[in-house]
């Protein structure tokens, strides 16, 4: 029942990300206070949220076991930080990705929390020593790094201030496991964390193959989403080395000196400008002109891609 509400969470900043961990927190049972600097943007994160749930209950994509009603019913709007943090067991900071600005609203949210409450910022790729260096409650402060969108991609990363308590971290997987997300802990900082170190590390290789003239761009997305994608949507790199031998030592036995010839034969990091840039723009404009219109119904084509896969991998677990 809406009434038996898990727990508080305060979001900050109610823009996309915001209102999906919103919609997020509110599926696992939670009561969602939301605030913006801009008061409209309330409403408008609000209304935008209404009209998702209730498309994903239409499609039976709903999260969590509260109807779409139930779930709105937990989450409102805040006129002030102060009144979303009154009473919240953890702070989602959702505002945009600039450093001086987020350490602005930590320091806010600083002064007006207790030695209970986990402070999270949802930062992409600035480091939690530069984000919460100087806090008073810096041992409650976590980079709880989501994916999107994340209502659809479950993961989320932890990264830890050098100072987080042990607890802090545990506190944030445990909600991040209630609410359906799939945390992991990235146990030092570094630099674009695990995810986007990956996936730069994949775009880097992609750019050189089309820059050097060994594959078109649409044949380049081929070889992720018809090949690499297929698996490691269910297995990650690691587990699909083990299980394409008989075992990781039987690969590296097998693969090792292959690996090493080919990953020396990668190229310096690319410029991503240039005729290079033309050339794949050109390409991806083919396929998906770059009018707001045409980008946003391919992204909803994607959303929906992905909410089937969801429920793949859901049905794959239980069995
Ligand atoms: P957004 O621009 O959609 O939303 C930011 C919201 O913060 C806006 O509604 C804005 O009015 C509000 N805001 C600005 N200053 C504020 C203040 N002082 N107090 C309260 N609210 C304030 O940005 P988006 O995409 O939601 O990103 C938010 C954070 O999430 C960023 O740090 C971003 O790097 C991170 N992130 C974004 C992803 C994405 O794909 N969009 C993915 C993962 C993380």
């Amino acid at each position: 029942m809406a009434s038996s509400a898990a727990g508080v969470v305060a979001i900050v900043g109610s823009g996309l990300i915001g209102q999906s961990w919103g919609m997020l927190f509110a599926s696992g049972g939670f009561k969602v206070k939301l605030y913006d600097i801009e008061q409209q943007q309330v409403t408008k994160a609000l209304e935008n949220i209404r009209k998702e749930m209730k498309l994903l209950e239409q499609a039976g994509s709903l999260k969590g076991s509260l109807s779409a009603e139930e779930q709105l019913s937990l989450i409102r709007g805040c006129a002030s930080v102060e009144e979303a943090v009154e009473g919240a067991m953890h702070i989602q900071e959702c505002v945009p990705e600039n450093l001086e600005l987020k350490r602005k609203i930590f320091a806010q949210l600083d002064r007006a929390v207790d030695d209970t409450i986990v402070l999270s910022s949802s930062t992409s790729c600035l480091l939690p020593s530069q984000l919460f260096a100087g806090l008073a409650h810096v041992k409650q402060c976590i980079v709880a790094h989501p994916v999107n969108p994340p209502y659809y991609v479950p993961l989320v990363e932890l990264v830890p201030h050098p100072e987080t308590s042990p607890a802090t971290v545990d506190r944030t997987h445990a909600l991040m496991q209630k609410i359906g997300q799939s945390p992991i802990r990235v146990l030092k900082e570094i630099d674009g964390f695990a995810l986007n170190r990956l996936q730069y590390a994949i775009i880097s290789e992609a750019w050189r193959l089309v820059q050097e003239g060994i594959v078109s761009p649409s044949d380049l997305d081929l070889v992720m989403s018809d090949g690499l994608g297929m698996r490691y949507a269910f297995i990650g790199p690691l587990e699909t080395m083990h299980l394409n031998a008989e075992g990781m030592l039987s690969y590296c036995d097998r693969y090792r000196e292959g690996m090493k010839r080919v990953l020396k034969s990668f190229g310096p990091v690319p410029e991503f400008s240039g005729p290079t840039v033309e050339k794949i723009n050109q390409a991806m404009c083919v396929k998906i002109p770059d009018d707001p219109d045409r980008l946003a119904a391919r992204r909803k084509w994607r959303d929906e891609c992905l909410m089937s896969l969801a429920r793949l991998k859901r049905q794959m677990q239980s069995q």
